[in-house]
């Protein structure tokens, strides 16, 4: 098992290894003390992992109770939210107990939220068992519901006390969803970490708890550092403005691990024409990407995306953030006028 902790305004570990759901009680009752516990689910993993982690909370002494929401993306809702927090109050939660979060990322951010306005704030974990939520979601406090106005709009930072990831239950998930969380361990790689780059030459699956580490620890990192997301944190959403812009004019019919994968190759395009970066490293990139099942073009143009991009939440007046790669493990980020933004686009597509 590997430990990594991080040091934000709390302090947590989070556990990576296989078969690490079995003893997810031990683990809770070691970090969080017995209390009562309510474990938040979709449908999906409930009927593949609740009875193992129930039986694990109960042999260490405690009686959960459980909500489970429909899979998929429509259930981080504020519908879900008002569900879900009217259920903790049924059941009389208080400010000692705490929430499992037992999930993707939609589980996770869905929970993560509850768990930082019930009660003006009680505890929580999150076990992912998505690739997305294991790198990503599940580290860092980020959490949040989509309104009809867009997605991750209502939210809060509210950090996790333990995260438990059992990379045996990644096993069970379908390739396209294992293949969008490894379109954001290739982000790792770019942003800041050659040699987790490099890694990702030979198949990733056999090297999966060894992987999952290295993005955890670069997370770790950044996030230690900016918490809040006013600095080097912005460094994560590489390839996520025109990514966002790509899932957008699609529809949602491109996945958000394509989105990002198309919108990291447009930017890295972009960046080697304005001479950031050598010309090899969009090839890279796109290589790296095309062996990992994603597209890096699409058929928008530059004024369809540049529209949907100015309305990005990432702007800040006339400026949006980008994150350029200056090379593979040396991305920066670039507050960009919003009139330059076009021009910049369509040198990348
Ligand atoms: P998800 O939670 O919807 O999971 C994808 C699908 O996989 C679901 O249908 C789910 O039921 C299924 N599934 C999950 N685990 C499984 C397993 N082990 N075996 C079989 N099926 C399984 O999606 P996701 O990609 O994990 O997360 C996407 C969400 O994460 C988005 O809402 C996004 O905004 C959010 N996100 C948050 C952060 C953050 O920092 N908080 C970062 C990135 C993404
Ligand atoms: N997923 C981006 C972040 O946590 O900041």
């Amino acid at each position: 098992m590997k430990k990594i902790t991080v040091n934000a305004s709390t302090e947590y570990d989070i556990l990576i290894g296989k078969g690490l759901l079995s003893d997810a009680g031990k683990l809770c009752a070691d970090t969080l003390g017995i209390h009562s516990v309510a474990i938040v689910s979709d449908d999906t993993v409930d009927a593949l992992y609740s009875e193992a982690l129930e039986k694990s909370l109960r042999d260490a002494g405690y009686s959960p109770i459980k909500f489970v929401i429909p899979h998929g993306e429509a259930s981080k809702s504020m519908k879900s939210l008002e569900g879900l927090l009217g259920f903790l109050a049924e059941n009389h939660m208080t400010r000692s107990d705490f929430l499992i979060a037992l999930g993707g990322g939609v589980v996770g951010d869905l929970t993560g939220f509850a768990a930082a306005v019930y009660l003006r704030g009680i505890r929580f974990v999150q076990i992912p068992t998505t690739l997305l939520a294991a790198v990503d979601s599940s580290v860092g406090g980020k959490t949040a519901v989509n309104i009809p106005a867009g997605k991750n709009l209502v939210g809060a930072f509210h950090q996790p006390s333990l995260v438990i990831c059992d990379c045996l239950t990644l096993d069970t998930l379908p390739e396209n969803i294992f293949a969008d969380g490894c379109a954001e361990v290739i982000k790792y790689g770019i942003i800041n970490d050659k040699r987790l780059f490099e890694k990702l030459k030979s198949p990733i699956k056999p090297q999966i708890e060894d992987i999952i580490a290295n993005c955890v620890s670069n997370k770790r990192d950044i996030v230690n550092a900016d918490e809040f997301d006013n600095g080097i944190r912005r460094l994560l959403n590489l390839g996520h403005t025109v990514g966002h812009a790509v899932e957008i004019c699609s529809n949602f019919g491109i996945s958000h691990g394509s989105a990002v994968a198309i919108g990291t190759c447009i930017v890295a395009r972009a960046s080697a024409r304005l001479g950031i970066c050598e010309e090899s490293l969009p090839c890279e990139a796109e290589k790296m990407f095309k062996d990992y099942s994603h597209p890096t073009t699409c058929k928008f143009s530059a004024e369809e995306l540049t529209t949907v991009a100015l309305g990005d939440k990432k702007r800040m007046g006339q400026t949006i953030s980008f994150v350029l790669p200056y090379a593979i493990g040396d991305c920066r980020i670039c507050d960009m006028n919003v009139e330059t933004i076009k021009d910049f686009i369509q040198k990348g597509l």
